[in-house]
C-alpha cells in the first residue's frame, strides 16, 4: 500500500517535470529524455541544456608567422530555462552570471528566481537548434516551454545588441527566448542582454531528434551478483497402462503442461520504451531482438513425452515436476542509439536482467502395480533407461513476439539398481536427459498409446523425442 501510495507521488512529480516535444501529428508528447528541474537563485542540474554563450573576454592570438590579427573568444554558456506567470510558462534565458529566468511576457522582459531548467538527462537527448521562419512549419520534436516552443536568435556581429552588455561581458552568441505559433503566422520573442524584448520573424527551434532504434552491445553479465529462485512445483500426473493380457510393451505418453516464460531487460534512465532493441554479448553473439523496456510475457504450453515398459496387467504412475525459475541478472553494456539518418549515439548502462522460466522438468515414476487389485509388482532387479524431450507451443505473448532463446540442459547417468524383496521400490529412472525446445504448432493435448497402437501417437510426437525406459523384471 505504501509503495502504492510512493509511486504515485513519485510518478506525479516526474509528471510535471515532464519535456513536452512536438510529435509527427502535431501533438506535444512526453520525452523520455528531457526535464525540466527545478532551481532557484542561480541553480541548475548537471546537465542543463546550453542555448547560447555569454562572451566574457576576447583574447588575442599573436601569430608570429603572418602579419594578421586574431583573436579568441573566452565564453560561459547560457541555459534554456523557463518561469511560471499566471499559470504559464514560458521559455527564456538563464545566464552563467545572473541568478533567475529572463522571460518575455505580454511585451515586457520579467525575470524569476524560482524557475525550471532544462535538462538533458545522461546527455541522452539529441538536440539541435533547427532554422525556423514564419514561412516554415514548427519541426517535429520541436522543445515545448509550455504552450510556446524553446527557440534562439542569433546575434550578428556588430549588432546594438552585442554592445553595452554590462559589465564583465562582452556579448553574445544567442538570446533565448520562446517561439509563438499562434502570434500571427509566428513569432520569435528573445530577452537581450539589457534584459529587453525583442522580436523576429525568423530564429531557430531546440528540436529534439528521437532513436528510431537501439542496440545493445557489448552486453557483460555479472555472474557473481546474479539471484536465483527455484520452487519445484508438480505440473501435471498421469497414468501409464499396458491394458494388455499377454504381452509387455512400452507405454508411451505425452504429457501436456501449462508454463509461464517472461524475460525483462530493465528500463535504465532516459530510454524510450517500446523501441525496437537489438542485444548483443561482448563477442559480438546476438542475444534478441525486444523492444525496449517492455517485458515480454508468453504462455506457454509444453508437451513431454514419457515411456515406459510394462509387463501385461501393469501400470506406472508418473508425475511431471519443474523447478519454477526466477533469475536476475546485473548486466552492463553500451546503449547505441541508431536515428533514422543513421547517425548514432551511445552511451555505457547498466541494468538487470530478469527472467522467468520453467525449468529442469522431469517425470517421477511410482511404483509398478496390478491395474486389478493395485498391489505392487515384486521387482528384484531393475535396468532403467530414460530419454526425455519437451515440445514447446507459445499460445499468447503480450506485447510483441520474440524468439527466445533455446535452454537446454542434459544430465546422464547409470544407476544399477539392487534387489528389493518387498517390491516397494521398483521405479527409478537412472539415465535421464532434458532438453527444452521451442517449436511452433505442435498438438497440446496429452496423448497416451500402447505400443500396438503406436501410430495413433500422431505428428505430434514426431516432434518430440519419446521417454524410454526400460523396466526389466525377473
Ligand atoms: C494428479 O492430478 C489430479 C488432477 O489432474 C489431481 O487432482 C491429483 O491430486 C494429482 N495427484 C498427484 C499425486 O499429484
Ligand atoms: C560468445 O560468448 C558466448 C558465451 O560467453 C559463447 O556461448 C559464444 O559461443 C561466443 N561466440 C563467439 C562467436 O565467440
Ligand atoms: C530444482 O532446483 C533445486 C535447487 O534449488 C535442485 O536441487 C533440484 O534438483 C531442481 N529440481 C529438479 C527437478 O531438477
Ligand atoms: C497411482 O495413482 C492412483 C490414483 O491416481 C493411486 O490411487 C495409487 O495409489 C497410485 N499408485 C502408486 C503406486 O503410487
Ligand atoms: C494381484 O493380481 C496379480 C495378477 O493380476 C497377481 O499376480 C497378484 O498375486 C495379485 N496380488 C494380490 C495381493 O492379490
Ligand atoms: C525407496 O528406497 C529409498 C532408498 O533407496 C528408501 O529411503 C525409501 O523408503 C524406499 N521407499 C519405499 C516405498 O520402500
Amino acid at each position: 500500500m505504501i509503495t502504492v501510495i510512493l509511486l504515485m507521488v513519485l510518478l506525479r512529480a516526474s509528471a510535471e517535470m515532464g519535456v513536452h516535444i512536438r510529435s509527427n501529428y502535431g501533438q506535444l508528447v512526453t520525452s523520455s529524455t528531457l526535464q525540466w528541474v527545478p532551481g532557484e537563485d542561480g541553480t541548475r542540474p548537471q546537465n542543463a541544456v546550453v542555448g547560447a554563450h555569454e562572451i566574457v573576454e576576447v583574447v588575442p592570438i599573436v601569430d608570429m608567422t603572418e602579419d594578421t590579427h586574431m583573436e579568441q573568444q573566452v565564453k560561459v554558456p547560457v541555459y534554456v530555462c523557463r518561469a511560471r506567470h499566471n499559470g504559464v510558462w514560458i521559455s527564456g534565458q538563464l545566464r552563467s552570471d545572473q541568478s533567475f529566468c529572463s522571460i518575455s511576457l505580454l511585451g515586457v522582459a520579467s525575470t524569476s528566481n524560482r524557475y525550471e531548467v532544462l535538462e538533458n538527462v545522461d546527455e541522452g537527448a539529441r538536440l539541435q537548434w533547427v532554422p525556423w521562419d514564419r514561412f516554415s512549419r514548427i519541426p517535429t520534436g520541436a522543445v515545448a516551454g509550455g504552450e510556446t516552443y524553446v527557440a534562439r536568435r542569433v546575434v550578428e556581429d556588430g549588432e546594438e545588441s552585442n554592445k553595452d552588455a554590462g559589465p564583465g561581458v562582452l556579448g553574445f552568441t544567442h538570446h533565448l527566448g520562446k517561439l509563438d505559433p499562434k502570434d500571427g503566422l509566428g513569432r520569435i520573442t528573445i530577452i537581450n542582454q539589457n534584459n529587453e524584448e525583442q522580436d523576429f520573424t525568423d530564429g531557430e527551434v531546440l528540436v529534439e531528434t528521437e532513436p528510431v532504434r537501439y542496440e545493445l552491445t557489448g552486453l557483460k553479465f555479472n555472474l557473481w551478483r546474479k539471484r536465483l529462485m527455484r520452487r519445484l512445483v508438480t505440473l501435471t500426473n498421469n497414468t501409464l497402462r499396458n491394458g494388455a493380457a499377454t504381452v509387455a510393451v512400452n507405454v508411451d505418453m505425452a504429457l501436456a503442461y501449462d508454463s509461464e516464460y517472461s524475460l525483462y531487460w530493465g528500463q535504465g534512465k532516459a530510454i524510450l520504451k517500446g523501441l525496437p532493441t537489438t542485444v548483443r554479448l561482448a563477442n559480438g553473439t546476438l542475444v534478441g531482438e525486444i523492444k525496449w523496456g517492455l517485458p515480454e510475457v508468453e504462455e506457454r504450453k509444453d508437451l513431454f513425452s514419457v515411456e515406459y515398459f510394462l509387463e501385461p496387467g501393469t501400470a506406472v504412475n508418473v508425475t511431471l515436476r519443474g523447478n519454477h525459475t526466477e533469475s536476475e541478472v546485473p548486466y552492463s553494456g553500451k546503449l547505441v542509439a541508431v536515428y533514422e539518418d543513421g547517425s548514432t549515439k551511445a552511451r555505457d548502462i547498466e541494468g538487470s536482467r530478469r527472467e522467468v522460466a520453467m525449468l529442469d522438468v522431469r517425470p517421477e515414476f511410482s511404483a509398478v502395480y496390478y491395474i486389478r487389485n493395485l498391489t505392487l509388482v515384486p521387482t528384484t532387479t531393475t535396468t532403467t533407461t530414460t530419454t526425455t524431450t519437451t515440445t514447446t507451443t507459445t499460445t499468447t505473448t503480450t506485447e510483441m513476439s520474440v524468439e527466445t532463446p533455446a535452454v537446454a540442459e542434459t544430465r546422464r547417468n547409470k544407476t544399477p539398481i539392487g534387489s528389493n524383496a518387498k517390491g516397494e521400490n521398483s521405479s527409478i529412472q537412472s539415465d535421464e536427459a532434458s532438453s527444452l525446445k521451442k517449436e511452433r504448432g505442435a498438438t497440446p493435448e496429452g496423448i497416451g498409446s500402447n505400443s500396438g497402437d503406436r501410430a495413433g501417437l500422431g505428428a505430434a510426437l514426431l516432434l518430440s523425442i519419446a521417454i524410454t525406459l526400460l523396466h526389466r523384471i525377473t
